[in-house]
């Protein structure tokens, strides 16, 4: 299976560990050979059709900064591939698409919810040129998952993006998979890790919001922009990818009332700890369908209540009751094995090596 890889970042790099580590596996018990075929990131491209070598990918991004240094580097001469590499501007990759053979495109640029790009460009671009498209980004799916998800079929390709709700958690598979047949009536959860790492930290630490948004920074489980965070747009983002996914509605980000947890501070928190309840940032999806992000109290003793940058999500079906999932909710390897499933999965609805 042929890839291109657009953004080379951490989730990029983890993906290309994650094919190295497991290639022998995935052949084994998929029958699947992932080929990184190019891959792009903001200051360049490589491409060779025969597939990357990926050990020389990684390390020339490790000491250049960009995948496009590939054929600069050669080791110490254990690097023989044929190679091919060119400088491209984002308005470039239309002639990567175009000319590179690739069964997939894996999207993962970071998030941009203003609008989407170039995100969501390169996600048309390459359904438009009949790709296949894995995306961990959440902007495009946010600002226009209605209109992709019809353009896709329109074209006969197939879209995924496990990897944008619940980073390794396969939140989407549980609900669109494992309750076939029930009807899921409403559900709500936490979606955002790093703001439920800064209100774990207020309460167990007793650390102020700007001292835990400091230390979520530091340790990488915030966005680019954490105001995308701390307002959350990114539980908003997410909440609108599940309810297009599960409950087939067709909205986007503006569709979902939205709070975030600036305004909670230390004393909230401890108040609410006298009366055994904690404040979480928790998304939802009514039984109304009316959809919302804002920072609630919950009984310690809910399912719901995980800590750290755990997400948590409770489905509330007709059948089988409730029904919680939790899971790592951000990371880059975690994400990267959402990107492998889907991998999987196109393969498996394709059945090419
Ligand atoms: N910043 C996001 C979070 C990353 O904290 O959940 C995963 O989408």
């Amino acid at each position: 299976m042929r890839i291109i890889l657009v953004g080379f970042g951490v989730v990029g790099q983890n993906l290309v560990k994650l094919l190295l580590s497991r290639a022998d596996d995935i052949y084994a018990r998929y029958g699947m050979k992932p080929r990184i075929v190019a891959t792009l990131d903001s200051r360049g491209a490589v491409i060779c059709p025969s597939g990357l070598n990926l050990h020389r990918l990684l390390e020339v991004k490790r000491l250049y900064g960009t995948v496009a240094a590939y054929d600069r580097y050669e080791g110490q001469g254990e690097y023989t591939d044929s190679k091919q590499t060119m400088e491209v501007s984002n308005n470039r990759i239309e002639e990567i698409v175009r000319s590179v053979d690739a069964e997939v495109l894996v999207e993962a640029t970071p998030t941009n919810l203003n609008d989407g790009e170039p995100g969501l460009s390169n996600v048309i671009t390459a359904i438009k040129h009949g790709k296949n498209i894995i995306t961990v980004n959440k902007g495009p799916l946010a600002l226009a998952m209605p209109s992709l998800l019809e353009l896709a079929e329109y074209n006969g390709v197939i879209l995924r993006f496990s990897g944008t709700v619940g980073g390794g958690t396969p939140i989407l598979e549980f609900a669109k998979h494992c309750l076939k047949g029930d009807r899921i009536l409403s559900f709500k959860g936490i979606l955002n890790g790093t703001t439920n790492y800064i209100l774990s930290m207020m309460e167990e630490k007793g650390l102020t919001f700007d001292e835990a948004l400091n230390d979520a920074r530091i340790k990488g489980y915030a966005e680019a922009d954490p105001s995308l965070d701390i307002d959350g747009l990114d539980a908003a983002a997410k909440l609108a990818i599940m309810a297009n996914w599960i409950m087939d509605l067709k909205v986007t980000i503006r569709d979902v009332r939205c709070k975030g947890i600036r305004d909670v501070n230390l004393n909230d928190i401890l108040e609410a700890k006298r009366h055994g309840k904690v404040i979480k940032l928790i998304a939802s999806c009514d039984e109304s369908r009316s959809l919302s992000v804002e920072p609630m109290l919950i009984d310690k003793g809910e399912p719901l209540c995980v800590n750290g940058t755990l997400n948590a999500v409770t489905f509330k079906s007709e059948y089988s009751g409730e029904l919680t999932i939790i899971g790592k909710g951000a990371g880059g390897m975690e994400t990267a094995s959402a990107i492998l499933r889907d991998l999987i999965e196109v393969r498996e609805a394709m059945s090419i090596v």
